[in-house]
């Protein structure tokens, strides 16, 4: 197996071809004078199984379209093409909420089959009303997680008493990484729910008996963007009289001054993965990566 770096998160290409035991193929990435992008590998991959990384975050055109440059010419020597989005870009617009709005998780995952990828791999991929990510991306797919990473984290570093937490989902589509990283601790968990406003302003609420009294909490999300759910959720959580909050989140893109808010706001610490590289980041997501491309049956 070769693992080709996307231009976008070369760190995270090489530790998953340390932690597969792979070669990272050079690649040529540059702009054409009129801006257009121009991809070159620069080694052979004929026969072999390629591993083609990005995280498509920031700069989501310009990954996508590299993403597609590159799978498209692989194709016609490789064996077989893998795609790991590590941020998978457009997923959160994944239902038209007015009529004429683009869906842009389904048009991405059209384009990523149209160039004859052969499996897709992600990072705790955003699917709040799309659970069947399966059937929408139509190739074999596995979606990794770094929450068991994560949450090992925040108790292995003393950040948390494991005797004394819950893990809280800020939302209720968080339930699920809530309950993926608490499995890994053996704790309680639980989820709030949020009642999106706009794109900056949400409001959360406890619609059940929440206990966390007393009690380190590990909030636990999928992105934090402008960090409004996350620093709502952890308001509510300190009126519910928890006695320590620790955020961990797979992809902290933390615009807008995101970090600055949240510690303002008396969340102890904000931790994430390698997704997104940032000043948070401590784990990274390579392991589960790696774990993903062995169900798929790449390696060994
Ligand atoms: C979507 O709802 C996600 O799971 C996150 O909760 C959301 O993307 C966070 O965005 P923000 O930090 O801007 O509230």
């Amino acid at each position: 197996m070769i693992v080709v770096p996307g231009s976008s998160n070369g760190p995270l290409a090489y530790r998953v071809a340390r932690a597969t035991g792979s070669r990272v193929a050079k690649v040529e990435y540059r702009r054409f004078p009129d801006g257009e992008k121009y991809v070159r590998l620069l080694d052979d991959v004929k026969g072999e199984d390629v591993v083609f990384l990005q995280s498509a975050v920031f700069s989501p055109d310009e990954y996508l379209v590299e993403t597609l440059l590159a799978v498209d010419s692989m194709k016609e020597d490789a064996r077989s093409v893998t795609v790991v989005l590590s941020y998978f870009p457009y997923a959160r617009q994944d239902e038209r909420f007015k009529p004429g709005e683009a869906v842009s998780l389904v048009t991405v995952s059209k384009l990523i089959r149209s160039v004859g990828t052969d499996h897709l791999v992600t990072v705790d991929v955003h699917r709040h009303r799309v659970l069947d990510m399966r059937s929408l991306v139509g190739i074999p797919y596995v979606d990794a997680s770094a929450m068991p990473s994560l949450a090992r984290y925040a108790v292995d570093t003393g950040l948390v008493d494991r005797g004394n937490m819950a893990v809280i989902g800020p939302d209720a589509e968080a339930e699920q990484w809530a309950a993926l990283a608490a499995r890994e601790l053996g704790v309680d968990h639980a989820s709030l729910v949020k009642n999106r406003l706009g794109d900056r302003e949400v409001k959360v609420k406890v619609t059940r008996d929440v206990d966390v009294r007393g009690k380190d909490v590990l909030l636990v999300d999928d992105i934090i963007s402008t960090g409004g759910t996350i620093r709502e959720a952890a308001k509510l959580l300190s009126e519910l009289g928890a006695r320590k909050i620790v955020v961990g989140a797979t992809h902290a893109l933390l615009v807008e001054n995101a970090l600055a808010k949240i510690l303002e706001d008396g969340v102890e610490e904000v931790f994430s993965s390698d997704t997104v590289p940032n000043p948070t980041t401590r784990v990274s997501a390579a392991p589960a990566i790696a774990d993903g491309l062995r169900s798929l049956g790449l390696i060994g």
